[in-house]
């Protein structure tokens, strides 16, 4: 590679949600600049597949590992797993999560707000947790990258329980990157826009959520989730080296308004 502040040979990566929509994306940008990529998620069958295509078009090495990131039992079996599968993990990215229940807080259950931060926020805390410690053990430093949210700094109307969860990364994302700085993990967040995935293609072809783009995002279209890959790459290698704690905003421009 020209660029070998960019390279990830010899990296291991875990990608949450790593086969699907954004998660995907990151999983192709880092496979692209070389690293093994370990993708996690429930449908093991949707993983085989992605990591099966990854693997073609890369060359590089990968593992489809079930995960419910909810799950501490799950969590310890796959860093157990991953470290006796390639003996280290250098690079973790959190990115699964839900969007939850459009209610009104004066609506919402108990069960409504638990299922959206268990998956949005404690499941990011439990995994960095066991991977941080991985790290540490290790001595080679590390770095996580958290998908957090533009609505972790804007507000969506009904949306309380998944606005507190990304808010909460990033803050989590900070108190991370100041307390692991002694041991060379750097930790920082991307924050999206609207992201074309398949689960809001539908949605946004409708005539609302025409209107919905038109409306917020001055480039006047979604993000493509290969348009996550450069930022990924970029907060996965040695050229990120001296940013830690950061929050950055990929979102067309909408957070200009
Ligand atoms: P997606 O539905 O394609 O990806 C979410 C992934 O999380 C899926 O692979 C799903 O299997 C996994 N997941 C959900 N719950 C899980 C659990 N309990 N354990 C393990 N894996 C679980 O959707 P998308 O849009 O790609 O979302 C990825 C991340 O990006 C999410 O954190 C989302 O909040 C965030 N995001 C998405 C935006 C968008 O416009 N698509 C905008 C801003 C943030």
């Amino acid at each position: 590679m020209k660029l070998p502040y960019f390279d990830l040979s010899g990296k291991v990566a875990v990608i949450t949600g790593g086969a699907t929509g954004i998660g995907r994306g990151i999983s192709d940008g880092l496979a692209d600049a070389g690293a093994s990529v370990v993708l996690c998620a429930r449908r093991i069958n949707v993983l085989e597949e992605a990591c099966a295509e990854i693997a073609q078009k890369t060359g590089v090495k990968t593992l489809p590992h079930r995960l419910d990131i909810t799950s501490t039992d799950e969590i310890n079996t796959l860093v157990n797993d991953v470290v006796k599968e390639f003996g280290h993990i250098d690079i973790l990215v959190n990115n699964a999560g839900v969007g939850g229940s459009e209610k009104p807080i004066l609506e919402m259950s108990e069960e409504d707000w638990d299922n959206t931060v268990n998956t949005d926020l404690r499941g990011i805390f439990l995994l960095s947790q066991a991977v941080g410690k991985e790290m540490v053990k290790q001595g080679t430093g590390g770095k996580v990258i958290n998908v957090a949210s533009i609505g972790g700094e804007i507000i969506f109307p009904n949306m309380s329980a998944y606005c507190a969860s990304k808010g909460g990364v990033i803050q989590l994302t900070k108190v991370m990157a100041l307390e692991w700085i002694r041991y060379n993990i750097q930790v920082n967040a991307i924050l999206p826009g609207y992201i074309e995935t398949p689960m809001n293609t539908h949605f946004f072809a409708t005539d609302v959520g025409k209107k919905i783009i038109k409306k917020n995002i001055p480039m006047n279209r979604l993000g493509q989730q290969d348009e996550m890959k450069g930022l990924a790459v970029y907060l996965a290698s040695p050229a990120s080296s001296f940013m830690t704690g950061s929050a950055i905003i990929i979102d067309g421009g909408q957070t200009c308004w």
